[in-house]
């Protein structure tokens, strides 16, 4: 494990996300209002892209694909896959996962994970 530089910290305004590619590891960097957090880039449903996802009460990223949902900060599921309706059926072989998530440090304004 070693710390990896992922971009400028004044690069991302509370509110925004954006995913990275660091050696081969989708990471996704969100800035929240008490401070920025990585979970992984892909949603562990079925691997589609998180960065697109809609931030909810500032805690949670819900997927736009299937709305399942996941607390930023722990990369819990709170809720899975559930859109379109009947899309429920598929859970049976696509069991509820959590979102990995990664340490950062911020050094001289710059913003590295941990991988
Ligand atoms: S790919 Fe994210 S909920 Fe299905």
């Amino acid at each position: 494990m070693a710390f990896r530089f992922l971009c400028e910290q004044n690069s991302l305004a509370v509110g925004e996300k954006k995913a990275f590619n660091v050696d081969g590891e989708k990471v996704l960097l969100i800035h929240l209002e008490d401070g920025f957090y990585a979970t992984g880039a892909k949603c562990p449903h079925m691997s589609m892209p998180l960065e697109k996802g809609k931030l909810i009460d500032g805690q949670r990223i819900q997927c736009k694909f299937h709305h399942a949902e996941f607390d930023i900060k722990t990369g819990k599921a709170c809720q899975w896959a559930c859109f379109p309706p009947g899309i429920q059926l598929l859970n049976v072989i696509r069991g509820q996962k959590d979102l990995p998530t990664y340490a950062l440090k911020i050094d001289d304004g710059r913003i590295y994970v941990e991988l």
